[in-house]
């Protein structure tokens, strides 16, 4: 009998295979964090593609990422990026940021992207800062109990028409537990909350299923 997650595996190797092929170097990327000991908890492969087609979209200069892991999901942002392009990535982790500068410098993109490490929640004021021009694209991607406040940073480091993408969103359905005990679970549901009534947000949330099994992300736009 083909389970579930058989036949999500099946249709994604069928899009990735089409549509969002891996090469050299994103195989590379993914080859090395294994060997690293990296957890395999990178976005899938038509997932980057689609971050990397919402940067496009955008019209992305600039862009944030909350949790680099070895630099997968880094490398489709980053590619959509134009040459003078800027991309930062905060990572917690010293040992996934060092794979990540590894996997970044391989795919050319060591110009473009700077991994900084640390807990984002130090990370973030200091960056504030330096008062950087805002970024046009967030993706947060990094410990979910932190979701909201990390909505709250990508406010005061964006402008108007900038967009959100927070990952992770439904991790199987718990997400509908409002009792739930599981700080990931709380943490998102506090940044869709917030996004809901925040007065400059306006978001939505889908559900996928795919090689990541049952889960999705949230998108919102910055407003006036
Ligand atoms: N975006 C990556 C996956 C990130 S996995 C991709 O799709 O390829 C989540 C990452 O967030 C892990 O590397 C973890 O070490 C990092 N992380 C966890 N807590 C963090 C924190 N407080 N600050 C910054 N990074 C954190
Ligand atoms: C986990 C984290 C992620 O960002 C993800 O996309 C999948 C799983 C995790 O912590 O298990
Ligand atoms: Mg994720």
């Amino acid at each position: 009998m083909t389970t579930a997650q058989e036949l999500w595996d099946d249709v994604d190797a069928y899009f990735t295979t089409l549509l969002s092929p891996a090469d050299e170097v994103l195989a590379a990327a993914l080859r090395d964090s294994e060997a690293a000991g990296l957890p395999p908890i990178n976005v899938a492969p038509n997932q980057g593609k689609l971050l990397q087609l919402l940067a496009l979209i955008q019209g992305a200069r600039r862009v944030l990422e909350i949790g680099t892991l070895g630099g997968y999901s880094t490398i489709w942002l980053g590619r959509a990026l134009p040459a003078d392009g800027r991309l930062v990535t905060l990572e917690y982790d010293a040992t996934h940021a060092e794979v990540a500068r590894r996997n970044l410098a391989r795919a050319g993109l060591d110009s473009i992207a700077e991994v900084r490490v640390g807990p984002a929640l130090e990370s973030l004021p200091k960056l504030a800062e330096e008062h950087p021009p805002p970024f046009d694209l967030v993706f947060i991607d990094a410990d979910k109990v932190n979701n909201a406040h990390y909505v709250k940073w990508a406010l005061e480091l964006t402008r108007p028409g900038s967009l959100i993408v927070l990952d992770n969103v439904v991790r199987g359905g718990r997400v509908t537990e409002a009792d739930s005990e599981d700080p990931s679970v709380l943490g998102t549901r506090a940044a869709l909350e917030l996004m809901a009534s925040h007065p400059r947000l306006s978001g939505t949330a889908v559900q996928t299923v795919g090689s990541k099994g049952h889960d999705g992300f949230a998108l919102a736009r910055v407003t006036g």
